[in-house]
């Protein structure tokens, strides 16, 4: 039996996510972000894909770090404008019955007790089809617009995170206990108030005390995803996230990023397995392989150089305009994103980029692989990619909108069902069922559930 491979689709609400240049395709359709219809349809023709979930990207701030100004991005559209992602999954969730949604949100600008009770809402507006993408912030321009003159320092910001966990975890675990919602009409009692107790929390850096004010929701916590890759970041995930993404360019890069993350979940005393790994990564496929590369050709034509370089100059934090394009990218720690650096500098020793390269490579998927080809050729690429590199499946990004998707659904996916490395329909459940086949409440070791009402923790 083949490993089986597993798809997520990798958007964001807006334009340009992570292809640079392709909305001014004829055919392309990203500027739809705006329009309800666009979100309904992409779900429909995700779920007829047998997707496990639609991943939600988002960021807070502009990307202004090239030539220390936001007119590259503004001009290419360069993930700005963008706008809020939470409110589609609603919609979304009601035209669908069994995608999985994953939206991230910053632990940076929030307060984890409002964050819980979205992210409640949400697991109960979706039947408990919500996952949550923990992220820390890397732009200065997002600190600035909410009032702080700058980010904390890079590993501050996960500890920071590992406490904003714990308040959520208290709240959507330990304050109302299984069977606290009688729903008795007979009696008319809806809840059982001694199976609902307050939480009480003074840490560093927070403080919340009294009741959640939302009845558990399906998942209770939602499915967790994290995509940190720095060492601190890599720590952090094996602690608290249930899927982790990685963001690497080359087979060896992705080998050796699956290999550290089973590593970590093993130092925090989780089973290497207990975390499933995904890859962001483009598919350009097509009926035939020549027109797949005729496409790729187009794409490769129509890429903005500006874009990607405005891009990765955000994701490093440095000013790549600094740079000549022959310039040798070498590692360096800076208070922005660590692994978007690493993964064309030290993760892959075998492999020298040059700035122009890593800004070319980034134009189609950002730090992800791109593999071009018919249905056959990319089934190929995946598997022996999952078979090499012990991952679970693929964080697929999108080039043109709506065709990347359309073409995946249309192609690929028949291609790796014959091949008995695809589903060929749903489990039935929560997300967290469908995806780790343990129930749809987090379950020990994992950290959250120590704060079940049961343990008597608080
Ligand atoms: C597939 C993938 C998706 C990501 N999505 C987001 C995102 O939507 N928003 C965000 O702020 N960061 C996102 N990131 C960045 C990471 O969450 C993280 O902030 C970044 O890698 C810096 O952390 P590090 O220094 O620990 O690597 C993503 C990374 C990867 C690999």
């Amino acid at each position: 039996m083949p490993r089986q491979i597993r798809l997520n689709a990798f958007m964001m609400n807006c334009v340009v996510h992570l292809a640079p240049g392709q909305w001014t395709a004829p055919d392309d359709n990203s500027v739809g972000y705006l329009d309800t219809n666009y979100w309904v349809e992409l779900a429909q023709t995700l779920e007829r894909g047998l997707f496990d979930g639609l991943f939600l990207g988002d960021v807070t701030g502009i990307y202004d770090v090239l030539g220390d100004s936001p007119a590259a991005a503004l001009r290419t559209a360069a993930q700005v404008p963008m706008n809020d992602p939470v409110p589609l999954i609603p919609l979304m969730a009601h035209a669908t019955k069994h995608l999985g949604f994953g939206v991230t949100v910053s632990v940076a600008y929030e307060a984890p007790y409002l964050l819980a009770r979205r992210f409640t809402t949400l697991d109960h507006l979706t039947g408990g089809r919500v996952a949550w993408n923990i992220v820390t912030s890397y732009l200065q321009s997002g600190a600035r617009s909410l009032g702080q003159t700058q980010l904390r320092a890079h590993d501050e910001r996960y500890d920071r995170a590992d406490e904003f966990l714990e308040v959520c975890y208290k709240l959507w675990e330990g304050s109302w206990q299984d069977g606290a919602v009688k729903r008795d009409t007979e009696r008319g009692i809806y809840a059982d108030h001694d199976r609902v107790r307050p939480i009480e929390h003074e840490g560093h850096y927070f403080k919340s005390e009294g009741i959640f004010q939302c009845e558990p929701s399906p998942q209770r916590t939602p499915l967790l995803f994290q995509a940190g890759g720095s060492t601190r970041g890599t720590q952090f995930a094996a602690k608290h996230a249930e899927c982790i993404f990685l963001g690497a360019p080359t087979r060896n890069g992705l080998r050796k990023s699956a290999q550290a993350i089973r590593a970590a979940l093993v130092e925090a005393g989780r089973a290497p397995d207990s975390a499933l790994l995904f890859a962001m990564f483009t598919v350009i496929v097509d009926e035939t392989a020549e027109k797949a590369q005729a496409r790729y050709e187009a794409y490769r034509q129509r890429a903005s150089y500006e874009g990607a370089l405005a891009l990765l100059s955000g994701w490093t934090g440095i000013d790549l305009s600094r740079y000549q394009p022959d310039d040798t990218l070498a590692y360096v720690d800076t208070d922005a994103g660590q692994s978007a650096l690493a993964s064309f500098s030290k993760l892959d020793p075998d492999r020298e980029w040059t700035v122009r390269d890593a800004v070319e490579f980034v134009t189609i998927g950002g730090r992800g692989a791109v593999v071009v080809g018919d249905a056959a050729q990319v089934a190929d690429e995946l598997q022996a990619l999952v078979e090499e590199t012990g991952i679970d499946g693929f964080n697929l990004a999108w080039v043109e909108s709506p065709r990347t998707f359309h073409d995946v659904v249309e192609y690929l996916v028949p291609e790796l069902q014959r091949r008995g490395a695809y589903k060929t329909s749903y489990t039935e459940g929560t997300l967290r069922d469908k995806l780790l086949e343990q129930g749809a409440h987090l379950q020990p070791p994992h950290v959250g559930a120590s704060f079940r009402f049961e343990s008597g923790a608080r």
